[in-house]
């Protein structure tokens, strides 16, 4: 008889060699059914507290949510059926999305409302059996998925009537996100690069991972029978938390100079310093977000104005101040109507500034369909602990009422541009505008 513990330290020993025999990310097609996974209710029976805080997360949605089943029914299903260059993502968008069906060959799988186990998107046993990753760079669904009676979990010696666990400690490092959370469009261009963006800045380099922000520990248990320690939570908030969007940016600003003449110039600069996130804002799906500064200026009479912002003159700032043009013209291959004249690329107050990086079509029009992205326009997206300052320069109105001038700079998100939701007939929260942040100032305007 060989004892449980020699059977783990071979099955330990073995997995580097093995791992190399399975197929990963597009390879992995059809290598596995549904039947391989339990199912996230079977977890739930014992793992309650943590059961609860995923089904309240994006990611027990990443199939069933209404703006994932429109984009991917109405956009980007039909347009792989007509574009052999994009045809792949047919199956491919699930590969992260519902990631069983793609591993089962289910595509394209049962509308969420027919009740599939599609709709279990990504899943307890699904992230419990991730062993590692294919390749150099985590990207495009290349974990190595090895389902189980074997949880890969973050402790030592864990003991569970359910199953067996092993440590693994590449469930505790961003590289884990990663499989995820970077994405290659069919043309070769990052399209969501989350993971690389931590990597290459502060936040990895001083040891903190995805996990330390979205699955923050705290003193409890794990399981109903299981022991005390400090447990993951399995919160994954991001943008569909307000909360966590609340002061991700903050914001101060300035005059350069408090007295200004009537008929003078005030200038006043807004300084935007990212201390929450370990990413640039935004991150992810950053063809559909929209972060914008909007400057306001009140005189001691009541009256306002709206200021634009100061151009500072660098390649391709056209995309980054809101303007009354159309976009997004490529919408129009999916949806059959040729010669579509597009909708408003931004939806927002013309000259306010705009923290984004576009993404471009083959034809170079602006797209929110980042499968069929060639190439991206200027980085004007705010980095982690990276600060952006934004100057205000503002000829003071002849109908000005001398005294005292209160300036007023508020910071937006939009999950989605407003424009694009209300076409798609998206639910309006998906594009309501959050205040991320907000920032007064004043100068005293003499005669
Ligand atoms: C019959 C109860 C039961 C069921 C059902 C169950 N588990 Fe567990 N599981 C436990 C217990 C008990 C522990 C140990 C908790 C402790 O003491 O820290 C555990 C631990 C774990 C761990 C943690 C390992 C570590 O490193 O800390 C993972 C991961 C895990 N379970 C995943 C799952 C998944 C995924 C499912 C569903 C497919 C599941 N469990 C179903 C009881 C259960
Ligand atoms: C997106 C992937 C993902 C999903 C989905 C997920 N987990 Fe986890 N889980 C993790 C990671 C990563 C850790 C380890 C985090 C760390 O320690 O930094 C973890 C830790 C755990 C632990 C050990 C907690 C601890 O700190 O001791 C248990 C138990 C567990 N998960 C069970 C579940 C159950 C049950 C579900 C479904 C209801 C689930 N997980 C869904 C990724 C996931
Ligand atoms: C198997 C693929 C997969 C893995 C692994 C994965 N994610 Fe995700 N994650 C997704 C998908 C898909 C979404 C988009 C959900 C949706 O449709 O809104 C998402 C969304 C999120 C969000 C956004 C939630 C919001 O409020 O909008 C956060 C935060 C997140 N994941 C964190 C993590 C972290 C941290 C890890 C690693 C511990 C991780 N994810 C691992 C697939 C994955
Ligand atoms: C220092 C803390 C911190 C770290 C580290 C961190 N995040 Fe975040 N993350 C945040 C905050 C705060 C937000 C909310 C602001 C926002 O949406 O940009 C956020 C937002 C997100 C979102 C939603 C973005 C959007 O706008 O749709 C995703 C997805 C995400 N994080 C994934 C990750 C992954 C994956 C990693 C690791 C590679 C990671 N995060 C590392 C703090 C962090
Ligand atoms: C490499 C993994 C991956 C692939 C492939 C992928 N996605 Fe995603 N998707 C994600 C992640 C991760 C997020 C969350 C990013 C964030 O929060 O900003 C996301 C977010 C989204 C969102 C926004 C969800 C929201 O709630 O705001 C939509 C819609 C979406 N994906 C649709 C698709 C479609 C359609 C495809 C195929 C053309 C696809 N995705 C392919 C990982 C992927």
């Amino acid at each position: 008889m060989i004892s449980r513990k020699t059977l783990v330290c071979l099955v330990v020993l073995l997995l580097p060699g093995m791992a190399a025999a399975i197929p990963a990310g597009e390879d992995a097609y059809g290598t596995r059914s549904y039947a391989d996974y339990e199912k996230p209710g079977v977890c739930a029976s014992c793992h309650d507290n943590i059961y609860q805080q995923w089904t309240q997360s994006m990611m027990s949605r990443a199939y069933t949510h209404h703006w994932d089943e429109i984009e991917y029914f109405k956009l980007a299903v039909p347009h792989a059926e007509k574009d052999a260059k994009v045809a792949g993502v047919k199956a491919g968008c699930n590969g992260c999305h519902a990631p069983t069906a793609f591993l089962a060959g289910d595509t394209p799988p049962p509308l969420p409302e027919e009740g599939s186990r599609a709709n279990e998107s990504v899943h307890c046993d699904h992230c419990h059996t991730i062993t590692g990753f294919a390749g150099d760079v985590p990207h495009n669904f290349n974990g190595i998925s090895e389902p189980g009676r074997l949880k890969q979990g973050p402790k030592p010696g864990v003991a569970s009537p359910h199953h067996d666990t092993v440590e693994n400690d590449f469930l505790k490092t961003g590289d884990f996100c990663g499989i995820c959370h970077n994405e290659m469009s069919p043309y070769g261009v990052w399209v969501k690069s989350t993971h690389l963006e931590w990597k290459e800045g502060p936040y990895f380099a001083q040891g903190v991972q995805c996990q330390d922000c979205h699955m923050p520990k705290a003193k409890g248990t794990s399981a109903k029978m299981g022991a005390e320690g400090k447990i993951a939570q399995h919160l994954f908030h991001g943008a569909h938390d307000p909360g966590k969007v609340n002061g991700a940016i903050e914001l101060r600003m300035n005059p350069l100079e408090r007295e200004v003449e009537y008929d003078g110039t005030a200038v006043v600069n807004v300084q935007l310093f990212n201390g929450k996130c370990g990413h640039k804002v935004p991150t992810g799906s950053v063809e559909d977000r929209i972060v914008w500064l909007h400057v306001t200026a009140t005189d001691s009479e009541g009256k306002t104005w709206d200021l634009p912002v100061d151009k500072k003159g660098f390649d391709g700032e056209e995309y980054t101040i809101a303007a009354d043009v159309l976009a997004y013209h490529d919408m129009g291959i999916p949806l059959d109507r040729p010669g579509f004249a597009g909708v408003q690329r931004d939806g927002v107050p013309v000259g306010d500034r705009i923290f984004r990086m576009p993404y471009f079509d083959s034809q170079g029009r602006m797209t929110i369909q980042q499968w069929n992205t060639a190439s991206q326009g200027v980085d004007y997206r705010i980095g982690p602990r990276e600060t952006k300052v934004e100057t205000y320069t503002w000829n003071l109105p002849d109908d000005l009422a001398p005294g005292r001038v209160s300036f007023r700079a508020a910071l937006y998100y939009s999950k989605l541009v407003g424009p694009v939701a209300e076409f798609l007939q998206v639910p309006a929260e998906e594009a309501a505008p959050q205040l991320v942040n907000e920032a007064v100032t004043w100068v005293e305007v003499y005669d």
